[in-house]
This record gives C-alpha cells, structure tokens and sequence, in this order.
C-alpha cells in the first residue's frame, strides 16, 4: 500500500515502454524462478504484498498463473469480477483506482478498452499490470519469447511469421520485434489488415517488420509460425471474420513451407479447425503448453519487477 504520489509505480502496461535491458532481466529472472520451483525452492519475495485482479473478461491462463505466482511468492490475491464492482455502474476508475491504492499493493487488470487501462494507471499510486486489452498483451508475449529461446536460443535475428487476425497479441509482437530484433512478417486478409493505430506500431519498428498478405509466401523460412483466434474479446462480426480469414488457418501445408524446425505457438484458447488443424496444435512442432505454463514463471518475474525487486538475493 502506497498513498504517496510522488512516488511513480512502476507499471507494466507495454513491451514499448520498457528498454531490452529491462524486458531481458525480467526473462533472467523468470528462468532463474522457473529453475527455483523446479527444485522445490519457493523464494518468499513478495511476502505481505496484496494483488487485486480486476476480470472485466473471461480468463483461464491469466486469472490462474497470477494467482498461483503471487502465492508461490509469499503473497495473496483478491480476485474481482469488474461487473461486481461499483466501475459497473457509475463509479469513475480513477475513483476506483484512488481507493484501491489505499488497500491493496497492486493492481492486474484485463480490460477492453487500453485507454480505460491507462487512466487506471494515470490515478494510480500501487502498480497497473497490464493483463490484456483490447490493443495489447504484453504478458503473453514475454512468455513467447521465454517459450522461443528455452526451445531454440536466442530469439534475436529469428524470423516469426503471425497468420490470422491483426489483434492484440500481434500487436505485442511488433513492440517485441523491435525491442528484440526479431524479423516479423504479418499476414493477414486486407479486410483484417492493421487499423491506423497499430500501422504508426509497425512504422515505429522500422525494418524489422514486413507485411505480405499471401499466407503461403509469409511463412517461407519461418523460425517460428504464430496464430491466435480470429474472433478476439469485444468482436461482432463472427461470421464475417470465419470466411474471411479461413485462408490463413495454420495447417501442415502452412508449417511445410516453414523451416524444417519451426516451432507453432499460439496464446490458447484455440478453436482447432478455425485458425489452426488438430493435427499442428497437437503436433511435434507446437509448444503451446509450454507457452501455457511460461506465463506463470514470466509473470512471477514481471511482479517482482514491478514491486522493485530485478534479481534474487
Ligand atoms: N492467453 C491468455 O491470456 O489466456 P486467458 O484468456 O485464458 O487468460
Ligand atoms: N486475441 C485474444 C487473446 C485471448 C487471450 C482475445 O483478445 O480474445
């Protein structure tokens, strides 16, 4: 708990507000916890430290890996469902966010709108971490990368190819591409195509990202094929987005043309059959469940980052 404005929390709200210095201390640290756990060591590093999650959506990875994270080290979590809340109705979030920094130390948030989550942040005086929205979900990613160079090294210089809909993992991505040179190559239907916000991300990143809206061209010499569902939270057009964007499901046609040793990832939930066949997510090359459990470990990291704490000891 910390009432004292003048002091700035450290938020994690996105990949582009963070050096490579820092986002790779964060991926050190989450290795060297994962190393940890595996042995039985349970650091209590976040003793007496309260977390509040605000779900204004439905979750499984998110609601689950930071509850369990927070527990393992020696803190607690009070979990909210954003409907329950006076923000429901008419309450103001920086109202809300000005009360909850009087009880609780953080605050992990998954909510539509980003500007919604950026003046929680603004009013805030206990850490914002970002647990999606709309434009963004930048704990995923992390746990992307940490998945990537557990399976195969370093991810600098690697090609990664994202077929599908340009959303908010995507977007992520292309914050990732820059900050990690990574060469990332978007492929997606020009109905789908990067709205203007996420084309000044893309000019942002410069060299490192191209767009080519061929599928089958996209993937050539892929290190890494990427997919996510093509119907993300706060979509409407259902149908129209199936037919739309059934020419770029992930299937073995698609990771043939890859490199021999590509690996698949994709954030789950998935809808085999839609963006990706049974037989990719379920194949040798698909590292999903390890992306799955990587957010506990990177999210671990990302707490004590935010509650000051960059190594052990
Ligand atoms: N990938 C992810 O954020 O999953 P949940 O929606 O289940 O949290
Ligand atoms: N793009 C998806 C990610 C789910 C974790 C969505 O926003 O629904």
């Amino acid at each position: 708990m910390d009432n004292n404005k003048a002091i700035t929390p450290r938020h994690f709200l996105d990949l582009d507000d963070f050096s490579y210095a820092t986002l790779r201390s964060i991926l050190d640290l989450a290795i060297e916890l994962k190393t940890k756990l595996k042995n039985g060591e349970h650091p209590s590093l976040l003793n007496n430290k309260i977390l509040a999650m605000i779900f204004e959506q439905t979750s499984t990875r998110t609601r689950i890996s930071f509850d369990v994270g927070m527990r393992q080290l020696g803190g607690e979590t009070i979990m909210l469902a954003g409907a329950d809340m006076q923000l429901a109705k008419d309450e103001t979030l920086s109202d809300t966010a000005q009360v909850m920094s009087r009880y609780v130390d953080a605050i992990m948030i998954r909510i539509l709108s980003h500007d919604d989550l950026l003046e929680l942040a603004r009013s805030s005086s206990i850490p914002v971490i970002n647990g999606l929205t709309r434009r963004s979900h930048p704990c995923q990613v992390m746990a992307d990368i940490m998945t990537y160079e557990e399976h195969r090294g370093s991810i600098k210089g690697i090609k990664v190819t994202w077929l599908g809909d340009a959303n908010n993992v995507l977007l992520s991505w292309i914050h990732a591409a820059k900050i990690f040179d990574v060469e990332l190559t978007i492929s997606v239907p020009n109905e789908y195509s990067p709205d203007q916000g996420m084309l000044a991300d893309i000019s942002q990143a410069g060299n490192n990202i191209k767009l080519n809206s061929n599928p089958n061209e996209a993937v050539k010499n892929a290190d890494l094929v990427m997919t996510d569902t093509w119907v993300s939270m706060g979509d409407k057009d259902v149908d129209q987005r199936l037919k739309i964007l059934a020419p770029y499901q992930v299937d073995k046609n698609i990771m043939a043309k890859a490199n021999e040793n590509a690996l698949f990832m994709h954030c789950l939930p998935a809808h085999r059959g839609h963006e990706v066949t049974s037989d990719v997510i379920d194949g040798a090359q698909s590292v999903v469940f390890d992306e799955a459990e990587n957010r506990l470990h990177i999210q671990k990291a990302i707490l004590c980052y935010v509650f000051g704490i960059e190594k052990l000891n």
